[in-house]
């Protein structure tokens, strides 16, 4: 084997997402003990970072848990949701699906409320589900990777607190990138992870717990060894992870969340994800037969999924791929499950571009040009 072998390619894919070298020099920081002093100089800041770019103070605690993203979302599934309790799991797209899934094996009561590719939760639709089935706690995605379609955080969760449920949300794809304001959001929990707009390689799962959450789940029974959130934060309130941490990705998490907050600034951050919606939003426009999927008012600062002209099929999405290959750069030629579901049914497919993390307007740039003669010829 070589090395060599490994292509550079710039990442334009929805997650794992580019990495600047910074942060890749970063990985080769010293290994250090996660019982030992030097680990609070790594996870000390993390948290506090984590907390100024979520929009929080001490109302939520933050667990870093190894694993990814999902790893943060069965661990609510285990912890907030008793035997004798309802769980209704709503969905947008793949991603909510996960959620429902996670519940199912684990055995938990579950419903499931679906809104079609493409859609945004609908209020009117969700209140009749909270009626009808009376869950203790709701999940729902914040930013549903599958479609680049995102939902009101605050007005979801107001509506199911007001139904006097837990809402439970998957932020995987969209911390990092947009303001979330979680004190104020109504969010009982909020699962993350790393690879995505945080702009770091994949390895923890990120939840903000709040109090409420731990009070209720201390009630809960079977909740697994690392899914169990009590004994996460015994580790958690300490600085600590539960068991050993990649400390590669520790020591990049910690560069890396500082730089975001005090060298770009969460609020620069913020505004350069908008903009690179903005330019994808124009791309479109300029692009005959192309349209966005995600409604005006729900769509992804993160990502954009585009609905390709009638006739164009998942086999040429896949060769407009090793086009850009050749050009170096990964592109998403659509969710694999849906574009088939779509081509199934005679209906237009998709393709997504991710604009997350570190990736800057001027790589957008370069990257939209590579790609609009393939997708015009
Ligand atoms: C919205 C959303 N939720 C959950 C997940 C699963 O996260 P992970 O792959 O980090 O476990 C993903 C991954 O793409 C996602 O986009």
């Amino acid at each position: 084997m070589s090395t060599q072998d490994f292509a550079e390619l710039q990442l334009f894919i929805t997650g794992p997402t580019f990495i600047r070298p910074e942060i890749r020099e970063a990985g080769l920081l010293p290994e250090f003990g996660h019982r030992d002093s030097e680990n609070n100089k790594r996870f000390k800041p993390i948290m506090a970072n984590l907390k100024t770019l979520a929009g929080c103070a001490d109302d939520f605690h933050v667990i870093i848990l190894n694993g990814s993203g999902s790893s943060a979302m069965e661990a609510t599934v285990r912890s907030l949701v008793a035997d004798d309790e309802t769980v209704l799991n709503v969905s947008v797209g793949a991603f909510g699906d996960l959620y429902h899934k996670m519940a199912v094996v684990n055995g938990k009561k579950a419903q499931q409320l679906k809104f079609a590719p493409g859609s945004a939760i609908d209020l009117a639709k969700l209140e009749a589900a909270l009626t009808e089935h009376k869950p203790a706690c709701v999940t729902f995605t914040h930013n549903e990777t599958s479609t680049g379609v995102t939902n009101d955080l605050r007005a979801v969760c107001a509506l199911i607190r007001k139904h006097g449920a837990l809402p439970l949300v998957d932020g995987v794809s969209i911390f990092g990138g947009a303001a979330i304001d979680l004190s104020g959001s109504g969010a009982a929990t909020y699962a993350t992870s790393t690879q995505k707009s945080l702009a770091l390689p994949a390895g923890f799962g990120i939840l903000f717990a709040s109090e409420e959450a731990i009070e209720k789940a201390k009630a809960v029974k079977n909740k697994g060894f690392a899914t169990d959130i009590n004994a996460q934060l015994g580790r958690a309130s300490k600085s600590q992870t539960l068991t050993t941490p990649n400390c590669t990705l520790a020591n990049q998490m910690c560069v890396q969340l500082d730089y975001i907050v005090n060298t770009e600034g969460i609020d620069k951050r913020f505004a350069r994800h908008q903009q690179m919606r903005a330019m994808v939003a124009d791309f479109v426009a300029g692009l005959p037969g192309f349209e966005l999927l995600a409604p005006e008012g729900h769509r992804s600062p993160t990502l954009t999924a585009v609905r390709v002209p009638a006739g164009v099929t998942v086999a040429e999405l896949k060769k407009v791929k090793e086009a850009m290959r050749a050009k170096g750069f990964l592109f998403d030629p659509g969710y694999g499950k849906l574009n088939t579901d779509l081509e199934e049914k005679g209906q237009r497919v998709l393709i997504r571009l991710g604009h997350m993390g570190d990736i800057t307007p001027a790589m957008l740039a370069a990257y939209l040009d590579a790609l609009k003669p393939e997708l015009l010829k």
